[in-house]
């Protein structure tokens, strides 16, 4: 396989090659799925299963960068497809991985500029991935030095109630502000439909507590979702 570009610094010098899921060989297969299980299995604990992430790596969408050292051993990858997401062309990374004794070289950093130049190449909108809320390497890795956001479609922001349900942030860098908009205006309905949601569950709580006889016409009107809520802010109080 041809190399796509070198990465030389700090006294390190990889090739990155490029490979579809059909082309990936065997051996680096099976090298990226250790990599991952020896980075990650920590971070997702009961959540990690051998054979859902060997499914991952071996889905046609999958595409990879690996980079390799003169001795020809691989030391870091990226697994990357391009996806719809919420009717928005994306590159969606779903690992990188970079070998314990080269990580905090620059290599990462190298790696995810290759992966945006491939995606703009493809007319890509961005590029989008999640992140474990207790992966302190990977958050600071892609919101401190890579300038990633959190992205509004993450439940952290369009779901806040329930946000600590959630293990993950969805975390992006899009660069064109049309889908970043639109992005945004569907977090922003979901948002306000779940804070709906949210505000009559808490009232129908309230209402079931008290004693329903007692209930005056608007209270049922308002149970039964046929009042707007504004005239239940008197009874929350
Ligand atoms: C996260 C990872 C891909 C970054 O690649 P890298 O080649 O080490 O990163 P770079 O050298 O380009 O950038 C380093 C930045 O990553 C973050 N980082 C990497 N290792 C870190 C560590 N042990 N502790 C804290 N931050 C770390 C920091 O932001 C760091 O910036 P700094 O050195 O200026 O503080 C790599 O460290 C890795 O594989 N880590 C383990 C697995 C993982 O968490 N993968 C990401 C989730 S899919």
């Amino acid at each position: 396989m041809a190399a796509l570009a070198k990465i030389q610094k700090d006294g390190l010098s990889l090739e990155v090659a490029f490979y579809t899921s059909d082309e990936l060989p065997w051996d680096l297969r099976a090298w990226v799925f250790e990599l991952v299980k020896s980075n990650m299995e920590a971070v997702y604990a009961e959540d990690w299963d051998d054979k859902e992430k060997r499914e991952e790596i071996m889905d046609d969408k999958a595409r990879f960068l690996v980079a390799t050292d003169e001795s020809g051993m691989p030391q870091a990858f990226v697994h990357f497809r391009f996806e719809i997401e919420q009717d928005v062309e994306l590159c969606y990374v779903y690992d990188i991985q970079v070998n314990a004794p080269v990580q905090r070289r620059g290599v990462g950093k190298h790696l995810m500029l290759l992966v945006e130049l491939i995606a703009k190449k493809n007319a890509m909108k961005g590029i989008m991935l999640t992140s474990f809320k207790n992966n302190d390497v990977s958050n600071s890795f892609y919101l401190q030095k890579l300038k990633y956001v959190i992205d509004p479609i993450s439940p952290s922001y369009s779901n806040p109630m329930s946000a600590d349900q959630y293990e993950y942030e969805i975390i992006s860098k899009l660069w064109d502000k049309e889908s970043q908009q639109r992005l945004q205006a569907q977090a922003d309905d979901a948002r306000s439909a779940w804070l709906e949601y949210d505000l009559e569950q808490k009232v129908i709580e309230k209402l079931a507590a008290e004693d329903k006889g007692k209930l005056g016409k608007t209270d049922a009107l308002i149970a039964e979702g046929l009042l707007p809520q504004k005239d239940l802010s008197k009874k929350l109080r």
